[in-house]
């Protein structure tokens, strides 16, 4: 780690497990992943908007927009994601301290890069969720008619198109977004916190 020897750790006085105990519910990140126009976004904003009601701290961190600040930066190339993705898994691992129920929507499409992420938290508080969906599909949805601008060259390096998605081999949770609805696919996934006692039943 650079700079690490100059630098000491400051502990706070008051601990994740002392926000979780107050906010009753266990703290965590969601890492949507899939191709672009696949349905995180839609489905993380869906969710969010479930666990809001049902009481539990959230807060999501999408792609799109933390490109405009965080991460403006960054574009689209291999190393670029990579930092992309690292930055975002240190900003939930940030989020998962302060208690908060953690949603990511990013298409973060290597392997290697998600794995890192998950070792960037701890095991249990990453749960990747694989919005499923063909490029065809991705492609006939088109919802930024961004697939249309690829398809004509002009944007290089496109995920799907001239750039990798490596798909996850055992997510928590698979979301097949040509199947499901939106209000399914949420069930699923309260479900999923439920039974795993990330949040209360009710
Ligand atoms: S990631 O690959 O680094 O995880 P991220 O989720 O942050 O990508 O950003 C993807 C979004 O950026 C897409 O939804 C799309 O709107 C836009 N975008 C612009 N250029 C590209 C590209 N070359 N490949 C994929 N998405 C792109």
């Amino acid at each position: 780690m650079r700079h690490a020897n100059a630098i000491t750790w400051h502990a706070s006085e008051i601990q994740k497990t002392d926000r979780q105990a107050r906010f009753q519910h266990k703290s965590a990140v969601l890492w949507f992943t899939g191709l672009s126009g696949s349905g995180k976004s839609t489905l993380s904003v869906a969710l969010e908007k479930a666990l809001f009601e049902r009481g539990i701290n959230t807060y999501r961190l999408d792609g799109d927009n933390v490109r405009h600040g965080l991460n403006q930066n960054l574009g689209f190339s291999p190393e670029d994601r990579q930092e992309n993705i690292r930055r975002i898994a240190e900003v939930s691992k940030l989020m998962i301290d302060a208690g908060l129920l953690t949603l990511t929507a990013f298409i973060s499409p290597y392997k290697e890069d998600r794995a890192h992420a998950r070792e960037i938290v701890e095991s249990s508080e990453f749960i990747e969720i694989y919005t499923k969906a063909s490029i065809e599909t991705c492609e006939s949805r088109d919802p930024k008619g961004l697939y249309q601008k690829a398809r004509r060259g002009d944007i290089p390096e496109f995920t799907g198109i001239s750039a990798p998605y490596e798909a996850p081999e055992s997510p928590e949770i698979t979301i097949d977004t040509e199947q499901q609805t939106i209000e399914e696919a949420v069930n699923t996934i309260l479900h999923y916190l439920e039974v795993h006692e990330y949040i209360p039943k009710i």
